[in-house]
């Protein structure tokens, strides 16, 4: 039986171990540049077997919180590749997640304080973060537009040419951010999507656009370093689908032949309960139908795992666990869970903005 300390394959990508870093976002790259502090913190957790960066922005309008990292301009290029050159230093894998928010978004944050974009102009629920006077604030999201259909080839353009800008950087690969009510959740599920055109409807039609994405990105770098991460059943950001096992096992099934390197779920809602009794969802059945379809990428699980439940995931079969909190608290994590020795517990106040503090100070071991 594979242990969680052993290497593992995800399509090119050659781990060390079966644990990664989950996605962070810390709000701590203004003008969406990141910093040197940011090399220092990735660098500190690079024994990781792979590193998922905090979502980061495609474009502009991709944009929904404060100081959060951009993939498209050269001063934010630049400040990834002293993150990547920093990580593979320290011999660890990173992989930059790709973002585009759609409607968790303010127009404070958008380019020209224009409305976000949305499948279908529906107001989420849900708040975002600006910064005012120096101070995180937390506002509701702005009443969105829904996008025409002739803006939807630029936006998978924009994907194409982010991941295009990752692999320049130095990124090992990308991540797809398909999870937690953003953008291609946002198309995907019936809360959020009310479109009656090719991309609205139907199954077929709602995950038509986060298929395009995928291929594009798939033609761009190869699926090898291209993985995506889905939430079926999440509440976060206020997002719901009406028959989501019918929606993934669909997705799953299209998304298998393309030769992803891995397949990343949060199972139940993020940063909560694994089991929603009013979302009911058989995730080892949506594995089987990828596997069923053909899909080799290496099957990545999230949400609230400890070392027990990771183990007892990897001997049910799971090739990777991410761990999201665990790691803002214990750079060296793999270190702690070899030797089962007691977690630092992370502080919630520093999650979000500010320097230093609660960010690259929490101890080691060693
Ligand atoms: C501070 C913070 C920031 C997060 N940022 C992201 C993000 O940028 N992208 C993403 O997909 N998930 C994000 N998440 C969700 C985590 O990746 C993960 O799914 C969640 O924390 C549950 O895993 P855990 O129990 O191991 O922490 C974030 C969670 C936290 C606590």
């Amino acid at each position: 039986m594979p242990s969680l300390f052993e290497p593992v394959q995800a399509g090119d990508l050659q781990l060390a171990n079966r644990i990664a870093m989950a996605p962070l976002t810390r709000n701590r790259a203004p003008d969406a540049i990141p910093t040197p502090l940011m090399a220092t913190y990735y660098t500190q957790r690079a024994s990781a077997g792979l590193l998922i960066t905090e979502a980061t922005a495609i474009s502009p309008q991709g944009q929904g919180y404060a100081d959060v990292p951009g993939l498209y301009g050269t001063e934010q290029l630049d400040g990834w590749k002293r993150v990547t050159s920093a990580v593979h230093a320290a011999d660890g894998k990173i992989v930059v997640q790709l973002w585009h928010v759609g409607r968790i978004s303010h127009t404070d944050l958008q380019p020209g304080n224009a409305a976000p974009v949305a499948p279908s102009a529906i107001r989420a629920k849900a708040k975002t973060v600006l910064i005012k006077d120096g101070v995180p604030t937390y506002t509701d999201t702005s009443m969105p537009r829904a996008l025409d259909l002739s803006e939807l080839p630029g936006i998978v353009q924009d994907y194409r040419h982010a991941a295009r800008n990752a692999i320049a950087c130095g990124f090992d690969g990308v991540e797809i951010h398909g999870a937690n009510g953003y953008l291609l959740d946002q198309f995907l599920k019936t809360g959020a999507n009310r479109r009656t055109d090719d991309y609205g409807g139907s199954i077929r039609n709602r995950a038509r656009l986060t298929l395009e994405v995928v291929r594009a990105i798939v033609d761009e770098i190869g699926g090898g370093r291209t993985g995506i991460r889905l939430s079926p059943v999440t509440p976060a950001n206020d997002i719901v689908d009406d028959n989501p096992q019918q929606l993934f096992d669909y997705l799953l099934a299209q998304l298998a032949p393309l030769g992803l390197a891995y397949v990343h779920i949060v199972e139940g809602a993020t940063g909560g309960p694994r089991e929603l009794p009013d979302r009911p969802f058989d995730y080892a059945a949506l594995k089987a139908v990828y596997r069923k379809a053909g899909g080799k990428g290496a099957w990545m699980v999230n949400n609230a795992y400890d070392r027990p439940l990771a183990e007892a995931a990897v001997a049910a079969g799971a090739d990777i666990v991410a761990f999201g909190r665990p790691f803002i608290a214990n750079p060296d994590l793999v270190a702690r869970l070899e030797k089962n020795a007691p977690l630092n517990a992370p502080d919630s106040t520093t999650f979000y903005g500010g320097g230093a503090a609660g960010y690259t100070d929490y101890p080691t071991l060693y």
